[in-house]
């Protein structure tokens, strides 16, 4: 068994004080609608990108013009069949996100307009936007859409990495675009970066982090380059193998991140991002309660979790039919939902213990007394006031827990749900 495996079974076992693997199961009814909160997020996915980068482990396809109107229409129809168990709620933010949602602006109008006539939506809405994929134009059209957070993929301002990574530009285009989406004036703008590139030296990513607060952006999101082992970028680091720092060139790395953005004025807002002070936050992944729509597309709400069908035609059939394009359902248990909770408030750096306690009706020290002993004993965490805040020890800690995650977990359910539109179960151990 490999380390990585052995660390979220330890994970699972002594924190969710769970023998068994997670499980998600077919989908047949085992949803119940009535548990969705009074306020909601909406996440619409868009599958369609121009060139299909090598290290992405997200759902995608190339973009044909014809299949994106038929998604269009699918999404339409989705949010129809949610519509009984949404009408009476306040949608609270909606992000989109891909792939490449700019390649469909037309088509993502329309859906905004008719969510905007049939649902209570007071909120953000939050685009992510890739560099050769956006102009003048589209920023106007975005404006018009009431788009207020963006966020852009610029990855490095290395002209060597982009190649590497299979991005389709250069510095050049990657500088431009951030200029014109700073004209534009969005309530936030973040750069998405990426570091422990092939080569890349401290000196790399300090000009990357210098060039985007150089821009006045409101939020860095700098992420360790996370080999996926469904990726072609696996298959070519196996072949040729990949120079990248070690652990502990990694975590001065960190450090220096850290540094340099409290130094600009920008506190740390989760294990990899930043944000101005008091600043609105780019933040699709984090928050409480969410539904999702389009291919691929998670929801998660009361003690449910559950996954789309990834396969885009089979999505579109799906819901032509009159039916929800759910694949697999997570029933969690009221501990497994206190977990998870935890997992992205960790993620955040920091664990709100009165919300823990609004929420699941429990003290979070009687609930996790050993955690709380061994966050505060080992100098993971500091308490401030209802508090537990994360120490750089604790962030870098969380930081590997974080990348095992992604190359177990998020692995293995990608990759399934990418090789078969519907499953039986996904068993995670
Ligand atoms: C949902 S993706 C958006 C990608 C968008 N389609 C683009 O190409 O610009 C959000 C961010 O995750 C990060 N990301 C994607 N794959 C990654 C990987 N293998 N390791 C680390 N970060 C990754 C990238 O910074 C990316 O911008």
């Amino acid at each position: 068994m490999g380390e990585v495996t052995l660390l979220t079974k330890i994970l699972r076992r002594v924190i969710a004080k769970k023998k068994d693997p997670f499980l998600f199961e077919a989908y047949d009814t085992n949803v119940c609608f009535a548990t969705i909160p009074e306020e909601i997020g909406l996440y619409i996915h868009i599958p369609f990108c121009q060139t299909l980068c090598p290290y992405c482990p997200y759902n995608k396809i190339l973009y044909n013009k014809e299949k994106a109107l038929a998604y269009q229409k699918a999404l339409l129809a989705e949010l129809s069949l949610l519509h009984e168990h949404l009408r009476h709620k306040n949608i609270s933010s909606i992000y989109i996100g891909g792939g490449t949602p700019t390649l469909m602006l037309d088509e993502l109008q329309a859906v905004l307009d008719w969510t905007r006539e049939k649902f209570a939506f007071l909120g953000d809405i939050g685009i992510e936007v890739y560099p050769q994929e956006i102009d003048r134009k589209k920023i106007a059209q975005l404006k018009e859409m009431g788009v207020s957070l963006v966020s852009i993929g610029i990855q490095t301002f290395n002209d060597r990495q982009l190649k590497f990574l299979g991005r389709s530009y250069m510095q050049d285009e990657a500088r431009r675009t951030v200029e014109l989406v700073k004209e534009a004036d969005f309530a936030c703008v973040d750069i998405d970066i990426m570091f422990n590139l092939p080569d890349q030296t401290r000196e790399d990513i300090e000009y990357d982090i210098s060039t985007c607060y150089d821009y006045n952006i409101d939020q860095l999101s700098i992420y360790p380059l996370i080999i996926f082992p469904m990726t072609p970028l696996h298959e070519m680091v196996k072949k040729n193998g990949l120079h990248t720092f070690n652990r502990f060139q990694e975590y001065g790395i960190l450090k220096k991140i850290a540094e340099m953005s409290m130094q600009r004025g920008y506190d740390k807002t989760s294990i990899w991002t930043y944000g101005k002070r008091n600043g609105k936050r780019y933040t699709s992944i984090t928050r409480e309660s969410f539904v999702g729509v389009g291919a691929s597309a998670t929801s998660l709400f009361g003690n449910y979790f559950y996954l789309n069908t990834f396969n885009v035609d089979t999505y579109i059939s799906r819901v032509k039919e009159g039916r929800l394009p759910i694949n697999v359902v997570n029933v969690m248990s009221d501990r497994e939902k206190m977990v998870f909770w935890l997992f992205w408030r960790c993620y955040d750096t920091s664990i709100d213990t009165k919300r823990f306690a609004e929420l699941f009706g429990r003290e979070f020290g009687r609930e996790f007394p050993l955690l709380e002993r061994f966050l505060l004993g080992f100098g993971l965490a500091g308490r401030y006031g209802d508090r537990l805040e994360l120490t750089g020890n604790g962030a870098y800690l969380y930081h590997l827990v974080e990348k095992q995650y992604s190359v177990t977990y998020l692995n293995k359910m990608w990759e399934s749900c990418m090789k078969t539109p519907w499953l039986e179960k996904i068993s995670l151990s």
